[in-house]
């Protein structure tokens, strides 16, 4: 069970505010463009969030039920609200297709880590896209600039109090090995697992750290 034990840790993190959207540069990788998010995605966003097969690996568990709904979950992402997230748009480099969304949604999320997701539309999965986003991503968070912070975090989500190195988490279920598998692959490293009640219902989960400041291309910063 995650635990409601807190302590303050000194590290450094992104400085707020981040980059507006309005201000980031688009990413190209070989195959992707990982741009801001706009309001004009809120349809092809829809399309991915009435997909069960993606959203049942969601906190929500079930499709949305009105494009409403999908707003709210698209509002987080946009001004004013992008000083603080740093979710992005997921499309194919060729035709601009929108594919998926990914990034940091919560800074700082529950437990006082940013956290990262992402999401695909189902026809897309098992290319490698997760996987080509995601390291093009981190490489983003990881060169953003940074402030000395003190900040509280889950005792479980850090090894030791007093200064630590930063973390970026990601959760999945315990089950969700594909997403397991994107982020060992990206260079998150498994480090607990803990159950969560939800409805009633527990859900065993786990948590991936990534490092940025040990990532090669910080250290040459
Ligand atoms: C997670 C997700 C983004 C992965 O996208 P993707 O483009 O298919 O990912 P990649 O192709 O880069 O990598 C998928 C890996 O999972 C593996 N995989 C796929 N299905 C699998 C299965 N049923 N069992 C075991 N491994 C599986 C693939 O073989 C690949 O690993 P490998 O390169 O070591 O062989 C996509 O499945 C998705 O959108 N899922 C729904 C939303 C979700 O789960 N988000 C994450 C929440 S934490």
């Amino acid at each position: 069970m995650a635990s409601d034990e807190f302590v303050t840790v000194k590290t450094f993190l992104p400085t707020l505010p981040l980059p507006a959207n309005s201000e980031r540069a688009e990413i190209t990788t070989n195959r992707l463009l990982i741009r801001a998010l706009q309001p004009g995605d809120l349809a092809a966003f829809r399309v991915l969030r009435t997909q069960q097969d993606v959203m049942k690996w969601t906190k929500a568990g079930c499709i949305d039920e009105t494009i409403e709904i999908t707003k709210s979950k698209l509002d987080p992402f946009l001004p004013p609200n992008d000083l603080i997230t740093a979710n992005c748009a997921i499309c194919l480099k060729d035709t601009g297709e929108f594919i998926g969304i990914g990034g940091c949604h919560l800074y700082p999320a529950s437990h006082g880590w940013p956290e990262v997701g992402y999401m695909l539309r189902k026809e897309q999965w098992g290319q490698g896209f997760g996987t080509e986003f995601l390291s093009a991503w981190l490489r983003f968070w990881s060169e953003l600039p940074r402030s000395k912070r003190e900040v509280q975090v889950q005792k479980e989500m850090v090894d030791r109090e007093g200064s630590v190195d930063e973390h970026l988490i990601a959760i999945t279920e315990v089950s969700n090995v594909p997403s397991q598998r994107v982020l060992l692959k990206s260079g998150f490293e498994r480090f607990r697992e803990f159950d969560e009640v939800d409805d009633g219902k527990t859900v065993n989960l786990v948590a991936f750290r990534y490092l940025p400041s040990k990532t090669e291309w910080r250290k040459g910063l």
